[in-house]
């Protein structure tokens, strides 16, 4: 039997056993057009929300052009790659950062880096459906772009945090992705961070471009969460490979990350609250 198969048998397996759990914990980091600091939000947010007791595995997937390890100043002894060729299982490659942070490393150029399909993706999000109760929240740092997998997993995922900036090609991207996930009939929750920002007012604006775009074109509006100023201080806490939410805590833009954690926690109560259990 070949792995595709092997891997769809037990797809069906889990899911007629019910454990195919879904109680909105999956939140995927995406945007569009690449560089718009994705990374670098993903490995602050996760840190925050663990500063705040919250349970959090990050996973690097960023297929192939990985660096949460980098970032977050670890050596990946195990990575992705290893569950997609079925050598480890997820459990098997889960690291701890910090209390409450756990991370999946990926890898960067392979040369024989395994080939993902949908089928391969679906398991990854099986297998991340069978572990969420040991976390609260599991967040994707994903690749730029919105190709037929990005879609894929933007569409398994509960939450979609579109990570942008005001320029008007990372505007116009956002845009493309807020508009291929609703032609897709999403159910996903769409949630809006402008990265890189001058003022508020920037920030403001841009969402505001973004949002009535959505609302006139396809008649849904995505969720603002904050947003982030430029600050010289980020490519500096990269160079440093320190989190710029341990190394200058007090900072106004750490600030506006732990304002961006609230938003969150806040729409997450929210969404809990009202949904009812369904299974993806
Ligand atoms: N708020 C900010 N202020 C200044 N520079 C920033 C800010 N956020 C990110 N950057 C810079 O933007 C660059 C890209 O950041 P990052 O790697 O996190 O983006 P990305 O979206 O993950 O990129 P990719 O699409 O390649 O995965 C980095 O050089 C980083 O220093
Ligand atoms: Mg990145």
């Amino acid at each position: 039997m070949n792995g595709q198969a092997s891997r769809l048998i037990e797809l069906r397996r889990l899911e007629t056993k019910g454990q195919v759990f879904s109680d909105s914990k999956i939140i995927s980091v995406c945007s569009g057009k690449g560089g718009t600091g994705k990374s670098f939000f993903s490995a602050n947010f996760a840190s925050k929300l663990a500063q705040l007791g919250i349970k959090i595995l990050l996973i690097d997937l960023d297929l192939n052009l990985s660096n949460l390890n980098v970032l977050l100043n670890q050596a990946a002894k195990v990575s992705l790659s290893e569950f997609f060729e079925q050598r480890k299982s997820l459990q098997e490659l889960i690291c701890s950062v910090d209390k409450n942070f756990d991370l999946v490393y990926g890898d960067s150029g392979r040369e024989n880096y395994p080939r993902v399909s949908r089928e391969t993706l679906d398991y990854l999000f099986v297998s991340l459906r069978n572990i969420n109760l040991n976390y609260d929240y599991i967040i994707l740092d994903s690749s730029a772009g919105a190709d037929e997998l990005t879609l894929h997993q933007l569409l398994k995922s509960d939450y979609n945090i579109i990570v942008t900036s005001p320029e008007p090609t990372a505007v116009m991207d956002a845009y493309v992705v807020l508009k291929l996930l609703n032609t897709s009939c999403s159910t996903a929750r769409n949630l809006v961070v402008i990265n890189k920002c001058n003022s508020n007012g920037e920030a403001e604006s841009t969402f505001g471009n973004i949002s009535l775009a959505s609302k006139h074109f396809f008649g849904d509006e995505p969720k603002y969460l904050g947003y982030i100023s430029f600050d010289s201080r980020v490519h500096q806490s990269i160079v440093n490979q320190e989190l710029l939410m341990n190394s200058i805590p007090q900072s106004k833009t750490a600030d506006e990350i732990s304002s961006i954690v609230d938003s969150f926690i806040t729409i997450a109560h929210v969404a809990n609250n009202n949904q009812p259990f369904i299974t993806r």
